[in-house]
């Protein structure tokens, strides 16, 4: 499912923010990535979720081999996995119902499909109320929650979570990770970064940790 041999990645002028990472994720599991600030996770989910390149190795996901893939395929290949981003990237100028239906609008689903699956994805993650609102008017944790919605809103097959619970309280990120758990009981791959111990502990799954660019 996910299969990186050899990965390294190193940005411009720096020292290698990944060192030759050999990871195998089958499909359907749960894995939390853990590691110090700057140890390289976002860098390990950008190389997954295809924004960025490794500059040596391998990386296979869904048997598309991400190094040999065209510019062109890439947006196909970004249709089968939902991204929760460290800093959410949501569209301001757009509401949470907006948001939540980009996955969805760009695959071309119908507009009464797209509203049923947002609805539905608003209501799983207590947002129904919010639907109308622009990013700047929600809190934190509903930026955060509206982030997750449109991770998940087309079930993709991948999902990749950058520190989901960043902003949320002990009982929302519970309450986040337990929804992150049902995806991934439904068939999804779920694989979250995290610096939150205490929520991890809660759940039997398994655990990878990098430090200095080098899985442990
Ligand atoms: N676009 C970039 N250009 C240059 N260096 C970068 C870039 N992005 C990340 N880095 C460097 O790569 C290393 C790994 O960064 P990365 O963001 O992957 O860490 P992280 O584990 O996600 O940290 P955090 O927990 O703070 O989010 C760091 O040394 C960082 O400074
Ligand atoms: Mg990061």
């Amino acid at each position: 499912m996910i299969y990186l041999k050899h990965i390294y990645k190193t940005y411009q002028n720096s020292t290698p923010a990944l060192k030759n990472i050999d990871l195998e994720i089958e499909k359907g599991t749960f894995v939390f990535l853990t590691g110090p600030s700057g140890a390289g996770k976002s860098t390990l989910f950008r190389l997954i979720a295809a924004f960025d390149k490794p500059t040596s190795g391998q990386i296979i996901v869904n048997e598309t081999d991400l190094t040999q893939i065209s510019e062109a395929q890439i947006p196909y290949y970004r249709r089968r996995i939902g991204v929760v981003f460290q800093d959410f990237k949501l569209l301001k100028s757009k509401t949470v119902f907006e948001n939540v239906s980009l996955p969805l609008q760009i695959r071309g689903d119908s507009p009464l499909q797209i509203q049923k699956k947002v609805i539905d994805v608003l209501e799983k993650l207590n947002l129904s109320h919010r639907k109308n609102n622009f990013p700047d008017q929600l809190s934190g944790g509903e930026q955060q929650r509206t982030a997750i919605a449109r991770a998940i809103v087309h079930q993709p097959s991948l999902l990749i979570a950058d520190e989901p619970t960043g902003n949320l309280d002990p009982k929302l990120s519970k309450e986040t990770m337990d929804i992150l758990d049902s995806i991934c009981s439904q068939g999804t791959t779920v694989f979250v970064a995290s610096h939150d111990i205490n929520l991890i502990e809660q759940y039997n799954k398994k655990r990878i940790h990098l430090i200095d660019g080098v899985l442990q």
